[in-house]
């Protein structure tokens, strides 16, 4: 008994003391105070702009960020295009539905404009990210710390070896967060990103309709929710329709704790998502993430551990020119 109040403390403490395991490694907080005081208000402004007329923005930042930093670490490689020599991250296989490269060349060309040769592209898709989350919030709800550097090089093979398919299970997903030093929290906080946005139907539908190679579902997806998805995707290959990560909270855009009922009630749509459930330790951060003030605390903390993952500083990398290509 003792033993396990000791954990729920533990838990508890580490959801609630963000800043005792956050990390992110040699930045700091306004990193272009002196070099470019206007680039982070340049960067919001441009990017709530977009945000007024495409609420789907932040979706495709949050995903864009997160798969910038689990690949060569965020370094705005995920920006790299590929050239006749080299196939980039950009043209790998998960990138299914990765957008907002053009408000991405926006901001670079304003900043550029402001001080030439100062802000990275990797400091921009952390910023953007985090701007287009908090445009509904009317402020930011996470704090970044800048002075990352941008890499050089973009690898397909990179992006396919990093990056967790969405059949990936309990194991296989905190091995991935693992080699990217986050924990099962940060593992269980972060998919929480899957409050906004949506998925192809392609990536769920084997448990819709031939889980086992019986022709059968996933007995761990909620059968009411799984009819309903059935009526959406109609076979097994189709990767072109799209349905909510997260059902039921206010819009596909709204970001808020919603996507951990949804879990609880079996209703996580990827086998990812769902396998969160599958590990007592998860599982009971699930519980405790359903309340949106213990779900953005913790996030807080996530993502800056996220953002912090692998950065090139100091004089390492470059500042790149424009942020689809390498500088000459
Ligand atoms: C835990 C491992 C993860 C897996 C296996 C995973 C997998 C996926 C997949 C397959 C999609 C749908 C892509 C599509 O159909 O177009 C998706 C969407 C998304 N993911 Fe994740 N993801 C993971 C973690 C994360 C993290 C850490 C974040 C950010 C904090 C994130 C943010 C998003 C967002 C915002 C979308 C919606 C994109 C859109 O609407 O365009 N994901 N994810
Ligand atoms: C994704 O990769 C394919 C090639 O594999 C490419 O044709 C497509 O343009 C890429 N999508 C984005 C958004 O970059
Ligand atoms: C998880 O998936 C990996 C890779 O597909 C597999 O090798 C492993 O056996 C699976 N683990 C469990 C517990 O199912
Ligand atoms: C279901 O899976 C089995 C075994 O992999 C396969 O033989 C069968 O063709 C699949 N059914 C469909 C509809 O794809
Ligand atoms: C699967 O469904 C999609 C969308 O409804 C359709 O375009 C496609 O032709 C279907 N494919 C097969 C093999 O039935
Ligand atoms: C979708 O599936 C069709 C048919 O299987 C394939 O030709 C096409 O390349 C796929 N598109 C994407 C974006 O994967
Ligand atoms: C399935 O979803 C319904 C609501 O759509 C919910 O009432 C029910 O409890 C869920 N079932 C399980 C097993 O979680």
């Amino acid at each position: 008994m003792k033993y396990c109040c000791l954990l729920f403390f533990l838990l508890v403490a580490g959801l609630q003391l963000p800043s005792f395991r956050a990390q992110a490694g040699g930045l700091k907080t306004s990193f272009y105070k002196k070099t470019c005081p206007k680039a982070e208000q340049i960067i919001q402004d441009i990017v709530w702009k977009h945000a007024a007329t495409n609420p789907e923005l932040a979706a495709k930042f949050l995903r864009m960020f997160f798969h910038d930093c689990f690949v060569r670490g965020c370094d705005a490689s995920i920006l790299i295009n590929s050239t006749p020599k080299s196939t980039a991250e950009k043209d790998a296989v998960p990138n299914l539905s990765l957008a907002g490269f053009d408000v991405i060349d926006e901001v670079k060309a304003a900043v550029e404009k402001a001080c030439p040769g100062v802000v990275s592209c990797a400091d921009i898709v952390a910023l953007a990210a985090r701007d287009s989350v908090s445009f509904q919030f009317n402020e930011p709800i996470w704090e970044v710390k800048t002075g990352r550097r941008d890499g050089r090089i973009s690898l397909q093979s990179e992006a396919l070896a990093n990056i967790p398919s969405p059949f990936s299970n309990f194991t296989t997903l905190v091995n991935a967060f693992s080699a990217k030093t986050l924990s099962v929290q940060d593992l269980v906080v972060l998919s929480g990103g899957h409050t906004i946005g949506v998925g192809h139907c392609n990536l769920f539908s084997n448990r819709l309709y031939n889980f086992t190679g019986k022709g059968d579902a996933d007995p761990s997806l909620n059968s009411t929710y799984a009819a309903f998805l059935r009526t959406k995707c109609k076979n097994l290959s189709d990767n072109t329709t799209t349905v909510p990560l997260d059902p039921g909270s206010g819009t596909t855009t709204t970001f808020d704790s919603h996507y951990y009922v949804n879990l609880k009630q079996h209703k996580g749509l990827f086998q990812s998502d769902a396998a969160l459930l599958t590990n007592s330790r998860a599982s009971n951060l699930v519980d405790k993430l359903v309340d949106f003030k213990n779900f953005l605390n913790a996030f807080r903390s996530s993502i800056t551990r996220m953002g912090g993952i692998q950065v090139l500083t100091g004089t390492q990398g470059e500042i790149r020119k424009k942020c689809s290509v390498i500088n000459g």
